[in-house]
């Protein structure tokens, strides 16, 4: 009965998600133009790039994996994220409500008959977020070594556009890790006087103004990380030239 457009927050849900999910399934497994020789450029889809065909010096841990096809380049993180990503309390929530209707929107019914919530097999694995946040930690810490060797020039130390984006990206992607609702109970959990660590109080604050914008740095996130990779593939072709600063 609600005559408000209820419809629209999970349309655009779907909406926006779908385009990055494509984007991102191209360009993975598209397996060129990620990797910009001269400023040491590397998009995060391909870091780190540990298959025997990625291009030389893209690869900053070995290579250790065969290059076929079906294997992403960076076969070792791209799981791990995006299991990250799809246990997120705001992703669930997100993909819930536009894709399982389950429900749409409050006071509109579900699209199911019936409901068992996450206590079963597969959405009892939820439950596994926690862990693939470690996970998502030491990816950003990938993510940051990359950024930091791409201040390269061919003579030496250099700064461009790309490694504002490249920086940029990565502010943000710590921003949204730190941000996890299981990083906040990593932080401040389990304590019975806030008092007695005040450390631990301090960060747990500061952990919390970024968890209520949880929501807004998961969008941002799949921004920044669309335009960086976006970015380094169009320099990586040759369709556009670094903007430089310092060569
Ligand atoms: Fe969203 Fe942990 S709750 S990343």
């Amino acid at each position: 009965m609600r005559t408000d457009r209820w419809w629209f927050a999970p349309l655009i849900t779907v909406v926006g998600l779908s385009a990055w999910v494509i984007y991102a399934t191209v360009r993975v497994f598209m397996h060129k133009w990620y990797w910009v020789e001269q400023y040491h450029y590397l998009t995060p889809f391909y870091s780190p790039c540990v298959t025997d065909r990625c291009v030389e010096g893209s690869s900053h841990f070995g290579q250790f994996l065969p290059g076929w096809w079906i294997i992403p380049d960076a076969a070792l993180t791209l799981p791990f994220l995006l299991l990250f990503r799809l246990t997120c309390y705001y992703y669930r929530k997100a993909y819930y409500r536009s894709f399982w209707l389950s429900p749409p929107a409050c006071a509109v019914p579900d699209g199911h008959q019936s409901y068992s919530g996450e206590t079963r097999f597969p959405l009892l694995g939820q439950n596994l977020h926690r862990y693939f946040f470690y996970a998502a930690a030491i990816i950003s810490l990938v993510n940051t070594w990359d950024a930091i060797l791409a201040f390269h020039s061919p003579e030496g130390f250099g700064f461009g556009l790309g490694n504002i984006i490249l920086v940029g990206n990565v502010v943000m992607l710590w921003a949204y890790t730190i941000s996890c609702h299981s990083c906040r109970h990593i932080i401040g959990g389990r304590l019975k006087h806030f008092s007695k660590h005040p450390m631990r109080y301090k960060a747990w604050t500061g952990v919390s103004w970024l968890n209520v914008r949880h929501m807004q740095l998961a969008w941002i996130t799949l921004g920044t990380l669309a335009l960086t990779d976006f970015y380094v593939m169009a320099v990586a072709a040759g369709w556009i030239n670094d903007l430089r600063f310092i060569n």
